[in-house]
């Protein structure tokens, strides 16, 4: 998605309605110089900005004079141990590291050369990570290299790593928590300069105020804004039925991340979103005529994807422009 040919969305590089959330990463970045190791953890629903804070993160870190790394984590990578840290490793080393076991050291390796006044480490998407990466973030957490060290990490909220969110709350005061609310009418303003304010109203109110979401519904019409509008603070299904035709090309774009699941998650999402905010996981299981084991690994997948919300066995969509997405396939 492309910020700049949609109308009135200004280029990526603006952020808006995060200054308390600067504020607190300048004062990490100023720990860090005054000889500090200092934790970020960045947490918020998909779409919500976190790699957008991160990146901000990296820019002041790198402004500031410490060495960053950064690292991401991947769904498709799961199962490869050490992947949140395998593209720092080899920036560090010049090429491919030969073997698993040796990430944690070149890890320490890379920190412990690090020259004054230290290091700044991002690692993205660590719900997706594997457990040795965790293991090994922990591991730098509790004792940190001598060398002065920024880590970060951002979630998706729905699904924190649990042991690695206490090890940081361990952490105290060396440990600051940015968990990012939805923008508001007055961050939208800024975002949108130029565009009416009805416009701008409604693109507030279809969107919930998920930067993601205000990207995509940029590029619609009014009438189509007013009903996604409409949608966004309803339940009712036969909405999103109506929805289905003349907004396919928006819609098809927030469902990729759907299409690109296997078929049992694919059709989980698809009879959770006809069925509505009252699904049950049975009642997916029953129309799916899935294994119930099939049918809780989709529940998770789509967790894990910021979709999803199971509760007490009820299944809702964390947003209804992504369940009229889910709808519309
Ligand atoms: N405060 C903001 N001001 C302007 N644009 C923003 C802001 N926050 C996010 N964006 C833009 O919204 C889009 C989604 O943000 P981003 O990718 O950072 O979300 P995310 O929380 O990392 O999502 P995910 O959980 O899917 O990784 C990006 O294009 C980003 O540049
Ligand atoms: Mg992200």
């Amino acid at each position: 998605m492309t910020a700049s040919r949609e109308v009135g969305f200004r280029l990526d590089p603006v952020l808006v309605g995060r200054a308390a959330a600067v504020e607190s990463l300048d004062a990490a970045v100023a720990t860090v110089r005054a000889g500090r190791s200092v934790a970020v953890e960045v947490c918020g629903e998909a779409g919500l900005g976190k790699t957008r804070i991160l990146r901000e993160l990296a820019r002041r870190a790198a402004d500031a004079g410490l060495l960053v790394r950064t690292g991401r984590a991947t769904q498709y990578e799961q199962g490869v141990p050490f992947g949140l840290f395998a593209e720092m490793v080899e920036a560090a080393d010049g090429g491919p590291d030969d073997a698993a076991s040796s990430v944690p050291a070149a890890v320490r390796r890379m920190l412990t050369r690090t020259p004054a006044p230290g290091a700044a480490l991002l690692l993205d998407d660590v719900h997706w990570a594997d457990s040795a990466s965790l293991e090994l973030t922990e591991h730098l957490l509790g004792s940190p290299p001598p060398v002065p060290v920024l880590l970060a990490v951002a979630f998706r909220s729905a699904c924190p790593p649990a042991r690695l969110v206490n090890a940081i709350a361990r952490l105290g005061p060396a440990a600051t928590l940015i968990d990012l609310p939805p923008l508001d009418a007055a961050s939208l303003d800024v975002l949108l300069v130029g565009v009416p304010r009805r416009r701008r109203e409604l693109i507030l109110r279809a969107s919930l105020g998920n930067p993601l979401y205000i990207k995509a519904l940029s590029r619609l019409d009014d009438d189509e804004l007013d009903s996604l509008a409409r949608l966004a603070h309803r339940h009712d299904p036969v909405d999103a039925d109506r929805l289905a035709g003349s907004r396919r090309s928006v819609l098809a774009g927030l469902a990729a991340e759907i299409t690109a699941q296997q078929p049992p998650v694919q059709r989980v999402a698809h009879i959770a979103a006809v069925v509505g905010d009252h699904t049950t996981i049975d009642l997916v299981r029953h129309v799916a005529g899935l294994p119930m084991s099939m049918v809780t690994a989709a529940v998770d997948q789509l967790g894990r994807l910021g979709l999803l919300d199971a509760d007490g066995g009820r299944l809702r969509y964390r947003h209804p422009l992504m369940r009229a997405a889910a709808y519309a396939r």
